[in-house]
């Protein structure tokens, strides 16, 4: 496994594979601070691709100016250590000024998709998503790039991104790994005291009593989103920033779920620390479920 942290010998690599070798690249595109949530990701990667490659990169551009920018956690050592199990063939490590040089002005938005839910809450927030993506994608140009589904605006941002700007990279999307508690992994989970951590376990399971009540039949967005809040007001410790239920594939706003696939999303202050979650609801699949179970 070779770290490297200059952009032009990354190109070089991948150029090399690609040509030379004609190899499948996969990337794992992250901040550090890795999770289980992540491994998974590596782990389809290693399956799917012949070289996999893992980005480690806390990308100032997508964090607000009262956001956890300086105070994200970082450990480049234990997060080598941890891929190196995982047969990662290479970790991009880059510098802020190797991916932002001095005079760099040029940023990518993904209009329409990006300025609500997480959008609304984190202003600038997918601008630094879909830029830090785009140089990333250029320098690697990898055949697969691996997403949790956690991230459920990230995913449809990024999908929307490679199709508008014509990236030869598939999107891979993979379920969001939890604690035996339901609480979503997530780098900013380090933040949350025990007591905190146990509170957290609400979002998850509010969720799912939201999602229980649509495969019973509940086509109401307004229910839903009731279900999730008198849940969640059950633990004092956590404070709802918003819950919402979008199309899945545009987010537009639903009132009323009926055919298209839907997010049922949410973000939550636990203490001081911002989380999200989500389950999508699938009205192909809910019908199989609840007819297994009649
Ligand atoms: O999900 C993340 O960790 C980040 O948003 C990403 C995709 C690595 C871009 O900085």
């Amino acid at each position: 496994m070779e770290i490297i942290t200059r952009r032009q010998r990354m190109s070089m690599v991948t150029r090399k594979l690609r040509r030379e070798e004609a190899k499948t690249i996969g990337l794992v595109p992250t901040m550090g601070a890795l999770h289980d949530g992540h491994l998974s990701l590596v782990r389809e990667a290693r399956r799917m691709c012949e070289v996999v490659i893992v980005s480690i990169f806390v990308n100032p551009t997508q964090f607000g100016p009262n956001e956890d920018y300086e105070k994200y956690p970082r450990d480049l050592t234990k997060d080598t250590t941890l891929l190196a199990d995982y047969n990662v063939d290479y970790i991009f490590a880059p510098s802020v000024e190797e991916i932002y040089p001095k005079g760099f002005s040029t940023y990518v938005t993904v209009e329409g998709l990006s300025n609500q839910l997480e959008g609304a809450a984190r202003p600038g927030h997918f601008r630094g998503v879909a830029t830090v993506l785009t140089i990333l994608f250029n320098i690697i140009r990898p055949d697969f790039a691996f997403f949790g589904q956690k991230d459920a605006q990230q995913t449809i941002v990024v999908k929307r991104l490679v199709r508008d700007l014509a990236f030869d990279t598939e999107i891979v999307v993979l379920p969001t790994v939890r604690e035996t508690s339901g609480l979503a992994l997530s780098s900013r989970n380090a933040y949350l005291n025990e007591e905190e951590r146990r509170a957290a376990a609400v979002l998850y399971r509010a969720l799912t009593r939201a999602e229980q009540a649509y495969i019973n039949g509940e086509r109401s967005a307004r229910k839903l989103i009731e279900i999730v809040g008198a849940e969640v007001a059950t633990e004092p410790r956590v404070r709802l920033d918003y819950v919402s239920v979008n199309d899945a594939e545009t987010l537009e706003k639903l009132d009323k779920l009926e055919d298209q696939t839907a997010l049922l999303s949410l973000a939550a202050y636990v203490g001081s620390t911002r989380l999200i979650d989500n389950v999508v609801l699938h009205p192909a699949r809910q019908r199989v479920r609840s007819m297994a179970e009649s």
